[in-house]
């Protein structure tokens, strides 16, 4: 009775010790998973910790304390065992303990984590036939609000988390952006946000970027607003699939510039006649440019202009041209469907050379400009090498990307996939500045509306409360030498001349 007993006890022992076991092999296999065993960082680190720990601990007070706290364990043969090691044999020992410790520690939020996911799963008692219920394997935090979950299936198709989608959201706490099967069908990715972006944010809910000019709005992030000085960019990048909204994006730019600083003249290279960017014509300070002879002569036009700047910066041992003191209006210069500009033609045509020439200017005012206060704003469907050359690419400061639909797509304008992840909604897209990928609603500003802020700005310029210094660069050929050297000294003797009352600027 009395053995029956106690190898009862020794069983259930021996069940707790087996539990035990498995959790911590489990907790542990989350820990080896995250260590990145090919990152010399992490060999540097595990070498400092071990070698400090044990520095700290060959004088064997620790083991003089653990014989305080748990004198059944530390024993004093247990300690005679240690202190009688070779230096070697106790470092050999020691490391190999910290390293069974460190991986269940480093592994255990993992754990909790996928735990929760894996009790929140189970409340949809979702079962395959077998009855097996899905298994979380996987979670990644991809920012503050954003979540991705992988599960493995055990054969439940996705239309079945689909159907539960609203039983997912109260049991998980967060939106369901998104089910997808991952390349490998037996798992499913979910996207969970804890907050969700709106599917259309207006123009007019933007903050007005009246008091820092040369701002423009980027859109609506989790985070909040996001607006962009071009100054700081230079130049930017639009790109997305059709349909997107990068005509649109790229129209609220110039708006949103337009709107909130004095002395812009912008420049609009639309070779798809010109349709997108007609409504801007009528302001002074804009032109439209709508055929490849025409683009070329701007551009080679605005080179000029850059290289006057230049001379000009020089001259006045300056660094940059600030519009206000060098009464040098901000130059931004737009392209809508860059591909239809600068993609090269195979063919010995007049087309190939002005592609040629475009994309030589191109490159030379990317390189430049920044400086001389000239800007760039590519929007493309396509980027490669072949729409845009990778010199001007790598001039590149800031980055909008729309829903891409190939991988390669989004790889190359963001280095990610975050674009080919986007949900499908208009106007959706990816800010991408530095190493920073911000997801954002684009404002929406539509024709009409568009219609009505360029009437505005162009009763504002003929009114002159809203001015430019101009002149505009011409789009013809420019012929012979390049335009005298305008230094700030020969402009004050100008004005001199010809009083204030010429006074175009803003104040
Ligand atoms: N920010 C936005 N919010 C809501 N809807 C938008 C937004 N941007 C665009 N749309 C919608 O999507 C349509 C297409 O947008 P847009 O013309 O800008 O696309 P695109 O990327 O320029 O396409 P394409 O490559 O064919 O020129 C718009 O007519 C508009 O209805
Ligand atoms: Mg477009």
């Amino acid at each position: 009775m009395k053995k029956d007993k106690s190898n009862e006890a020794a069983g259930k022992l021996f069940d707790a010790l087996g539990k035990l076991f498995m959790i911590y092999f489990d907790i542990s296999y989350y820990g080896i998973k995250k260590i990145k065993v090919k990152s010399a960082m992490t060999w540097f680190y595990i070498t400092l910790a071990l070698m400090i720990i044990f520095s700290l601990t060959y004088n064997y007070d620790f083991l003089v304390i653990l014989n305080k706290i748990l004198p059944f364990a530390f024993t004093d043969t247990v300690i005679e065992f240690f202190v009688k090691l070779s230096w070697v044999k106790y470092f050999l020992l020691f490391s190999l303990g910290a390293l069974f410790l460190s991986f269940p520690l480093i592994g255990a939020r993992e754990y909790k984590k996928i735990k929760s996911y894996q009790n929140d799963f189970n409340f949809l008692s979702l079962k395959a036939g077998n009855g097996t219920a899905p298994k979380v394997i996987r979670v990644i935090e991809v920012d503050d609000y954003k979540t991705k979950v992988f599960l493995k299936s055990e054969g439940i198709g996705i239309d079945r988390y689909q159907s539960k989608v609203s039983d997912l959201t109260t049991a998980l706490g967060q939106i369901v952006e998104d089910i997808r099967p991952c390349k490998n069908p037996k798992f499913v990715e979910f996207s969970l946000t804890k907050k969700s972006l709106a599917e259309k944010v207006s123009y007019y809910e933007m903050p007005e970027s009246k008091n820092s000019p040369y701002t423009f709005s980027i859109g609506e992030s989790l985070g909040g607003f996001l607006t962009q000085d071009i100054s700081t960019l230079p130049h930017m990048l639009i790109a997305g699939t059709t349909g997107g909204g990068k005509s649109v994006f790229f129209k609220q730019t110039l708006v949103s510039l337009l709107k909130g600083s004095n002395n812009i003249q912008l420049y609009l290279l639309d070779l798809k006649k010109g349709v997108e960017m007609r409504p801007f014509e009528d302001l002074p300070n804009v032109k439209v440019i709508k055929t490849e002879k025409d683009a070329v002569n701007v551009l080679k036009n605005l080179r000029n202009e850059m290289d006057r700047r230049f001379d000009y910066l020089e001259e006045n041992k300056l660094k940059e041209i600030s519009p206000k003191r060098d009464k040098m209006d901000k130059i931004i210069i737009g392209v809508d469907e860059a591909s239809v500009l600068y993609t090269k033609v195979k063919s010995d045509s007049a087309k190939k050379k002005y592609i040629t020439e475009a994309r030589e200017l191109t490159d030379e005012l990317s390189k430049l400009s920044r400086a001389a206060g000239i800007h760039l704003i590519l929007a493309t469907q396509k980027v490669t090498k072949e729409t845009i050359d990778t010199k001007v690419q790598e001039n590149i400061g800031g980055r909008m990307c729309f829903q891409m639909n190939t991988l390669q797509g989004s790889m190359t304008v963001l280095g990610n996939k975050m674009a080919l992840n986007l949900p499908d909604i208009k106007g959706r897209g990816i800010w991408a500045s530095g190493n920073k990928f911000t997801e954002i609603q684009a404002p929406f500003l539509s024709e009409d509306e568009l219609e009505t802020e360029l009437a505005l700005l162009g009763k504002e310029y003929e009114s002159k409360t809203k001015t430019f210094f101009g002149p505009m660069v011409a789009l013809e050929k420019v012929e012979g030498e390049k335009k005298k050297v305008i230094t700030k000294a020969s402009e004050n003797e100008k004005e001199k001349k010809n009083g204030s009352s010429e006074d175009k600027t803003n104040g």
